[in-house]
């Protein structure tokens, strides 16, 4: 286990904020080498969080009782499993295709990049996690004889955790990417 183990750490150590430094995040909205792919990956980003934060928040609408199964099931199922899928392949594309390129541009931040490539595992098992959880919900609310309270509770409790992770696995990414685009420019990385 390592200080940079997804549940672990609270940001990046000083020699991975060598480029946040120089390109902190309030200077991002102005920066000229974020382009296209890099507004679109910020845009992914954005709907992930809004989108797992509003699951959340249905979740425990339902438990609590605010929401009915009724009003809860339509609403949840497309939106649960277009996030699962969605940010599997989201993970996939990182590895396999832009972590090698920012990783060969500047080696003094491969070791971030090992570090999210483990966070793409802990997240991935965490998301075989809430599908089986939001699965047993569904089942459960679809059988009038069940009684859901356990998997409404169990559901209710899974996701705020997984929004916590994914919350500072998207950050952490952001503050070693996003510099790195400014600092190089998306056309010279070859990813314009
Ligand atoms: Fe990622
Ligand atoms: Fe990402």
């Amino acid at each position: 286990m390592s200080d940079l183990d997804l549940d672990r750490r609270t940001g990046w150590p000083p020699g991975l904020r060598v480029l946040l430094d120089i390109h902190p995040r309030e200077s991002w909205p102005n920066a000229a080498g974020i382009g296209p792919t890099g507004r679109f990956w910020l845009q992914r980003h954005d709907l992930f969080r809004e989108l797992t934060q509003a699951l959340a928040m249905a979740a425990g609408e339902l438990r609590e009782g605010r929401l009915d199964a009724a009003r809860f099931v339509p609403w949840f199922r497309p939106r649960m499993g277009f996030l699962l899928q969605e940010l599997h392949g989201h993970h996939r594309i990182e590895d396999l295709h832009y972590f090698p390129v920012f990783q060969a541009a500047d080696p003094r931040l491969a070791r971030g990049f090992e570090v999210l490539n483990a966070d793409h595992h802990t997240i991935d098992r965490a998301i075989a996690e809430l599908g089986t959880a939001s699965d047993t919900l569904l089942h459960a609310l679809a059988v009038p004889a069940d009684d859901p309270a356990a998997a409404v509770a169990g559901l209710a409790t899974t996701l705020p955790a997984f929004l916590h992770r994914l919350l500072r696995h998207l950050d952490d990414e952001e503050d070693l990417v996003i510099p790195l685009l400014i600092d190089r420019g998306e056309g010279p990385l070859g990813i314009g």
